[in-house]
C-alpha cells in the first residue's frame, strides 16, 4: 500500500504525548483520586488499538484527493454516542442511512464519497458549564459516558476513570461490528435493498431514492454483462472520527508503529478538535500538533483570519496534503458574513486545508417547551449559502460534517414530514443535540447533489 505518500508530518522536537498536559486543558473533568485515573490510562495504554496507522494514513491519502476536488467528504453520526446505544440496529441502522446518502451523492456528484462515522469513540463533549443545579442540588455537568453518567445523581455525575476502559471497549464493539457488516459485504452496491430501514416505506423520499437504486442497478448489470464482476463495488471504506476532547483518553492509545515515523492517535482514524477548545495556546492544539493522523478542527463565527492562520501553521506547519480539515459552523444567520474573509485569507496564503460545512452546530436553538432543536430550514440554508459562498470566493466546499441518526427521531423540526414544535416529544431521543431524522438526511444530500450539479460546487 503506497500510503507514505502524504506523510511528511514529522514529530516536533520539544513534543511528547503527554506535553498537553503543560497547557491549559479546558473542558476536562475533575478526577477526585488521582491513583485511580493513572491505573486507568496505565491499563488502557496496554490495550490494543482501535484503528491502524496503515489505514490513518490511507485516510489522509483520501483527504489530499478531497482537497483536490476528486472525493467529497461525509461525515455524520450522533453528537454523542451512548454506551446504551451500542446495540446491533441502531449501529447498522446509522450505517444504512450513511450508505444511503453516500449513495445519492455518488450518483449525482460523479465522484467518490469519502466516509467518515462520528462513531466508535464519540464519547466526550464540551458543556457551557461545570455543574448543573436541579431543586437546589448541585452536581457536576454530564460530559459524556467515557466521564459519567447522565443520571442526576451523586454516584451517576461523579467523573469515573474506569468509564476510560469502558469508552474503548465500546468502540471496539463497534468498530468490530462495522468491520464485520462491511466485509461481510452489506455495504454491496449490487444489494442496496440491505439498508433499506423497515419504517421509511411510507417516506415522502423513498420513491425518489428507489428510482436512482433502481438506475444504478441497470447500469451496474450492464457493464458487469460487458466487463464482468467489477471490483471496488462489492465493498467500501468506513473510516471513524470523534471530537478528541478528553485527552487523557486519547494519549493513552497515542502510539508509535514499527513500520511509520511519528505518533499516531489510534483511537480513531481522523480525530477533531471542537470550537471550544481550538484556542492557540492550550492544550488539544498542543496534542494535536504532534499526532500524524489527520485531523480536523471545528470553525465557529468569532473566528477572525489573524487567529485562524497561526492555527494553520501550528496544525501544518509544511502544508503536508490531506493533514487539515476546516470545518466551519458558522450558522444560517452568520455565515454570508463570517466565512468569506476566512475563505480568502486562506486562499491568500495559499495554504491547502479541505474545507467542510457543519450547518447543524451554529443552528441550536430551545423550544418554549424546553427541547434543544433545530430547523431543517436553517440548516438546509447554511449549506445553501455554504456552496455559494465559496463559489464566490474561489474555493472548494469539499464535504459536510452532519449530525444524524438512522433512528426514527422528531429532534430537529420541518423537512419532508414538516415537524412542528409539538412533534419533538414524539421522539426526542438525543442526549445531547438534536440530529436529523432519516427523511432530513436524504434530503441534505439531494440538496448536495443540486448545488454541485448546478455548479455552483
Ligand atoms: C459537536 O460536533 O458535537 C460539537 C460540540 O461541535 P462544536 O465544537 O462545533 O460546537
Ligand atoms: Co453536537
Amino acid at each position: 500500500m503506497n500510503t507514505d505518500v502524504t506523510h511528511t508530518q514529522t514529530t516536533p522536537g520539544d513534543w511528547a504525548p503527554d506535553s498537553w498536559q503543560q497547557r491549559t486543558a479546558l473542558q476536562q473533568p475533575h478526577y477526585d483520586d488521582a491513583s485511580e485515573l493513572a491505573a486507568a490510562t496505565a491499563h488502557l495504554a496496554q490495550l490494543p488499538p482501535l484503528v491502524t496507522s496503515w489505514e490513518v494514513l490511507a485516510l489522509k491519502q483520501s483527504l489530499a484527493e478531497a482537497q483536490e476536488g476528486k472525493r467529497f467528504l461525509l461525515q455524520g453520526g450522533d453528537c454523542a454516542e451512548s454506551f446504551a446505544d451500542c446495540t446491533s440496529p441502531i449501529i447498522s441502522n446509522r450505517l444504512k442511512v450513511l450508505l444511503q446518502m453516500s449513495l445519492v451523492l455518488v450518483h449525482g456528484l460523479k465522484k467518490p464519497v469519502l466516509r467518515v462515522g462520528r462513531f466508535a469513540g464519540q464519547y466526550a463533549k464540551p458543556r457551557s458549564t461545570d455543574s448543573e443545579t436541579r431543586d437546589g442540588q448541585t452536581l457536576p455537568s454530564f460530559r459524556g459516558d467515557v466521564i459519567n453518567g447522565p443520571d442526576f445523581t451523586v454516584e451517576a455525575r461523579r467523573p469515573d476513570p474506569q468509564r476510560l476502559i469502558q469508552a474503548h471497549a465500546h468502540s471496539a464493539l463497534t468498530m468490530n461490528f462495522v468491520r464485520a457488516l462491511i466485509d461481510g459485504g452489506f455495504a454491496d452496491l449490487h444489494h442496496p435493498e440491505y439498508w433499506d430501514l423497515a419504517w421509511v416505506e411510507h417516506s415522502p423520499l423513498a420513491a425518489e431514492y428507489r428510482k436512482m437504486v433502481a438506475g444504478i442497478g441497470d447500469s451496474l448489470r450492464f457493464m458487469e454483462t460487458l466487463a464482468g464482476p467489477i471490483a471496488g463495488f462489492s465493498r467500501v471504506d468506513f473510516f471513524t472520527s470523534h471530537e478528541a476532547l478528553l485527552l487523557h483518553y486519547e494519549q493513552a492509545l497515542t502510539r508509535q508503529v514499527p513500520r511509520h515515523r511519528g505518533f499516531f492517535n489510534l483511537s480513531t482514524h481522523f480525530p477533531w478538535i471542537g470550537m471550544r477548545t481550538a484556542a492557540l495556546d492550550g492544550a488539544h492544539v498542543e496534542y494535536f500538533r504532534g499526532i500524524s493522523n489527520p485531523i480536523a478542527v471545528k470553525v465557529g463565527p468569532s473566528v477572525k483570519p489573524e487567529q485562524l492562520l497561526p492555527l494553520i501553521d501550528a496544525l501544518n506547519p509544511h502544508d503536508e496534503p490531506g493533514r487539515l480539515t476546516l470545518i466551519h459552523r458558522m450558522g444560517n444567520a452568520n455565515i454570508a458574513t463570517a466565512l468569506l474573509p476566512l475563505l480568502e485569507a486562506v486562499k491568500r496564503e495559499g495554504r491547502r486545508v479541505l474545507w467542510v460545512a457543519d450547518p447543524m452546530h451554529g443552528n441550536t436553538e430551545s423550544t418554549s417547551n424546553g427541547y434543544k432543536t433545530r430547523r431543517f430550514d436553517n440548516i438546509r440554508g447554511e449549506l445553501d449559502q455554504a456552496f455559494d459562498i465559496h463559489a464566490a470566493a474561489g474555493t472548494r466546499l469539499g464535504g459536510v460534517h452532519l449530525e444524524l441518526t438512522g433512528e426514527d427521531v422528531t429532534e430537529c423540526m420541518g423537512g419532508a414530514r414538516d415537524l412542528s414544535e409539538t412533534d419533538l416529544d414524539r421522539a426526542y431521543k438525543s442526549m445531547v443535540d438534536p440530529r436529523l431524522n432519516y427523511e432530513q438526511s436524504l434530503e441534505l444530500a439531494m440538496l448536495i447533489v443540486r448545488k454541485s450539479v448546478s455548479g455552483q460546487g
